[in-house]
């Protein structure tokens, strides 16, 4: 089956800080880096180190070349990407401290730009059960989850950056929805219901540290505590969670085990520097899964 993950894709400046800096203060950074990101670019790269034929829909710009280059190294099918003349690629800054704490902000450029009609051609191709992917980041996120959710697709929504009013459009287009805990508690407050009431199948909360919930309408929930590593970098950790659990359901592992890899994955990633380039393989993952296992 195939993952399709619809979503922005950004160059990132990382700034690596002694710690973030305060209004009105400058301060010199430790080191600067380029690499691929975006929560979208992110995903795919995810899912398809863990394994899934993964093809990445959206839209760069004029100097956008060299981020598709880095997507389809890391395994991402980019068939699904259009290149605008008129626009740039998506950027963010990203201050990163010494306790491995970020800020971000970003210029959409071209992820604010979809192109419906290049999403349905490369849908076209789509197969009933297969996956879409979603974030925040683009714009046309209700259209595309409606045109997947009518093909018969399982559409995942990762509803970060988090906004109610965008939550609130797409959720009666998907199957799941995938947030942390700050967010769940923003959600659940604006709609005034628990979560347990939202009209998806499934929710799945990350908690960083306190690991990650799966609740599912008519099922007990299902916890996952998480791993306990150092982190040097926590940027796309979320990204990491989702990608890999969306490959870990297209592969047809049992929720159990696919919130354990995705779990798994998103420890690994924290303890490297950098976003897409930071996701861990399906080898890594079972490496430190079995290691865990021993301990
Ligand atoms: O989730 C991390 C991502 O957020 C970064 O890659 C950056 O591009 C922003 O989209
Ligand atoms: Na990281």
């Amino acid at each position: 089956m195939t993952v399709y993950c619809f979503g922005s894709i950004n160059i990132d400046h990382f700034y690596r800080l002694p710690r973030l800096p305060a209004p009105g203060e400058t301060l010199a950074v430790l080191d600067h880096a380029t690499g691929l990101g975006g929560k979208g670019a992110n995903q795919s790269v995810a899912a398809a180190r863990a394994s899934a034929r993964t093809v990445h829909l959206g839209a760069v710009g004029r100097d956008g070349a060299g981020m598709l280059e880095r997507l389809a190294a890391l395994g991402v099918d980019c068939a699904g990407v259009v290149q605008r003349d008129d626009m740039v690629t998506g950027h963010a800054v990203i201050m990163v401290d010494d306790a491995g704490e970020n800020s971000i902000v970003i210029h959409p450029g071209a992820n604010r730009a979809q192109d419906l009609g290049a999403v349905q051609a490369a849908l076209a191709q789509a197969a009933l059960g297969d996956i879409l992917l979603l974030q925040n980041e683009t714009d046309l996120q209700p259209e595309v989850a409606e045109l997947a959710i009518g093909k018969g697709l399982e559409v995942i929504y990762s509803a970060a950056p988090f906004e109610v009013e965008a939550t609130r459009a797409i959720l009666p287009f998907c199957n799941m929805l995938v947030l942390n805990a700050v967010e769940a508690a923003q959600l659940s407050e604006a709609l005034d219901m628990p979560l347990e009431d939202l009209p998806v199948e499934t929710v799945v909360v990350t908690r960083g540290s306190d690991g990650a919930d799966w609740i599912a309408r008519g099922a007990p929930p299902i916890h996952m505590p998480a791993f306990a590593v150092t982190a040097v970098d926590t940027t796309g950790a979320g990204d990491c969670f989702a990608g890999t659990l969306a490959a870990a359901l297209d592969a047809g592992l049992p929720p159990t085990d696919s919130m354990r890899r995705a779990t798994a994955a998103a420890a690994l990633q924290v303890t490297q520097h950098g976003t897409a380039e930071a996701m861990p393989d399906a080898d890594a993952v079972a490496a430190f899964l079995a290691e865990q296992d021993r301990a």
